[in-house]
C-alpha cells in the first residue's frame, strides 16, 4: 500500500497505516470481469454461510415487533447475545463468565482494542512468521517493533522464540499468537508449545494474544486445549474470538475474553472507536445461537471443509508433486504452498490472475516480506470441482513463468 503524499499534517501513526494485502484482494477481485477461481480471502463460501436460517431469524427478530434491533447497543454487547454466547460456551475449552465477555466488531476490534489498551510505540511484539498480518498491521498502526519467529509443522517455534528475545535483549509487550490452523500456514501449536509459550510470557511478564479463530472447525484429529484454557483465567492471556468464520465474516460480530480488569478500560476504548457492535448483527446471532442452530451447522462446516481440503490436497499432488510442497491441516480455511522451482509467487499473481486463479502471495504474511517462494490458499470458499480447476490453472500459471 502506498501513502498519500505527506503535504497535509498527518499524525505520525499514520505511517503505520500499511493496509492489508489480504483485504484489498478483495476489492481487486470484484473488478475482474473474467472468470476466476478465488483461493485468496479467508472467507467461508456463500453457501456455507447459513444465510436462509439469518433471513428468518431476521424477518422475526428484526421485524414490526422489534422496533429496538435498529437502536444503539450496550457497549459490552447486547445482553440476550451476551447471554447467548456464554450458554454456547458452556462445557467447551472457551467457557467464560460474563465479567470476562465484552463482545467486538470481529476479531480485527478484538486485536485493535489490545493494541489500543497495551502497546505504546516502541514496544517489541512478537508475531509468527509467517503472520496473519492483519494483525501485526494493527500493532504497527500503534508504534509496535515487530520481532518475527519462525513456525513449523507444530506452530511457533518457542526455542526460536526464547533465543530470539534474548538476542533482542528486551521483554516482548505481547506475543501474538494464532495457535490453531494458523492463518496462513495452517500449523497448529502443539500442546507442549502451548504450555512453554504461556510459561515464556510469565517470565518475561508479557501479554499473550490468543487469536483462534479457526478452533472450531477441526475435522480430523482430537481438539487441543485453547491457550484461553491452559492459562486458567491468567490476565495475561487476551483471547480475540470470532463468528467470522464460523458464521458469517459480514455481520462483524466476534468477541474478547480478558481478565475482568480490563473491562471497563475496553468498554472505554469501544466508546471511543464505534459505541456499540452493530446490533441488528447481534441480534441475528442471538436468534441463531439460542435457536440451537450452531453445533448442527458446525457439523456440516466440518465436513464440507474436510471434503474441500482433500480435494485441494489431492489436485495439488496431480499438478504439483514435482515443483512444491505444502500443509495438510486438520481444520481451519487454508493450506501453504511452498513452490521447489525458484518462481517468485509476488510475479506469479498476476500471471495467475489472467489465467483465472487467485491466492495470497507468501510475502503478504511477513511484515519484513520473507516467503517469495510460497502462497496462501483458501479451500474454504470452493467447491471440489471449482478446487480442480483452480490448481490445474494456477500450474499452467507456474509453467508460465519458468
Ligand atoms: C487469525 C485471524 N485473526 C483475526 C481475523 C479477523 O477476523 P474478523 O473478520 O472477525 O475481523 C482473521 C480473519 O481472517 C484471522 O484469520
Amino acid at each position: 500500500m502506498s501513502m498519500p503524499s505527506l503535504t497535509l499534517p498527518y499524525a505520525a501513526r499514520a505511517a503505520g497505516l500499511v493496509g492489508s494485502v489480504i483485504d484489498s484482494s478483495t476489492s481487486l477481485l470484484h473488478k475482474q470481469k473474467h472468470d476466476i477461481v478465488r483461493f485468496a480471502m479467508g472467507s467461508p463460501a456463500a453457501e456455507a454461510v447459513p444465510s436462509a436460517v439469518l433471513a428468518r431469524i431476521g424477518a422475526t427478530d428484526l421485524g414490526e415487533h422489534a422496533a429496538d434491533a435498529f437502536d444503539y447497543a450496550a457497549t459490552e454487547g447486547d445482553p440476550p447475545l451476551r447471554a447467548a454466547l456464554l450458554e454456547v460456551l458452556r462445557g467447551t475449552p472457551d467457557e467464560t463468565t460474563a465479567d470476562r465477555l465484552t463482545i467486538t466488531a470481529g476479531g480485527m476490534q478484538g486485536l485493535d482494542l489490545f493494541c489500543k489498551i497495551f502497546v505504546d510505540p516502541g514496544d517489541l511484539v512478537v508475531v509468527e512468521s509467517p503472520t496473519y498480518t492483519n494483525g501485526s498491521a494493527t500493532a504497527l498502526s500503534y508504534g509496535a517493533e515487530l520481532l518475527e519467529v519462525p513456525v513449523d509443522a507444530d506452530g511457533m517455534d518457542v526455542d526460536a522464540l526464547e533465543s530470539l528475545v534474548s538476542a533482542a535483549g528486551r521483554a516482548p509487550k505481547a506475543i501474538y499468537a494464532i495457535p490453531t490452523f494458523q492463518n496462513p500456514s495452517g500449523a497448529t501449536l502443539s500442546v507442549p508449545r502451548r504450555h512453554r509459550l504461556l510459561e515464556l510470557a510469565r517470565s518475561w511478564g508479557s501479554m499473550v494474544i490468543d487469536d483462534d479463530p479457526y478452533g472450531l472447525l477441526r475435522f480430523a484429529g482430537d481438539p487441543l486445549p485453547t491457550l484461553r484454557q491452559l492459562g486458567g483465567g491468567d490476565p495475561l492471556v487476551f483471547s480475540v474470538r470470532t463468528f467470522s468464520k464460523i458464521v458469517a465474516p459480514g455481520l462483524r460480530v466476534g468477541w474478547v475474553d480478558t481478565a475482568p480488569e480490563l473491562q471497563q478500560l475496553l468498554i472505554n476504548a469501544k466508546q471511543a472507536m464505534d459505541t456499540c457492535t452493530n446490533l441488528p448483527a447481534q441480534r441475528l446471532l442471538t436468534g441463531f445461537l439460542s435457536g440451537g442452530h450452531l453445533a448442527d451447522h458446525l457439523v456440516t462446516q466440518r465436513a464440507e471443509y474436510r471434503r474441500r481440503k482433500e480435494a485441494m490436497r489431492d489436485a495439488l499432488r496431480e499438478h504439483f508433486g514435482d515443483i512444491a510442497r505444502w500443509t495438510d491441516p486438520d481444520g481451519g480455511f487454508f493450506l501453504w504452498v511452498t513452490l521447489t522451482n525458484g518462481v517468485n509467487t509476488h510475479e506469479l499473481f498476476e500471471v495467475a490472475l489472467a489465467e483465472g486463479v487467485a491466492f495470497i502471495p507468501g510475502t503478504a504474511f511477513s511484515p519484513s516480506g520473507r516467503f517469495t517462494d510460497a502462497l496462501r490458499l483458501c479451500f474454504a470458499s470452493t467447491t471440489p470441482e471449482r478446487t480442480r480447476e483452480g490448481i490445474a490453472r494456477l500450474r499452467r500459471a507456474v509453467d508460465r513463468m519458468s
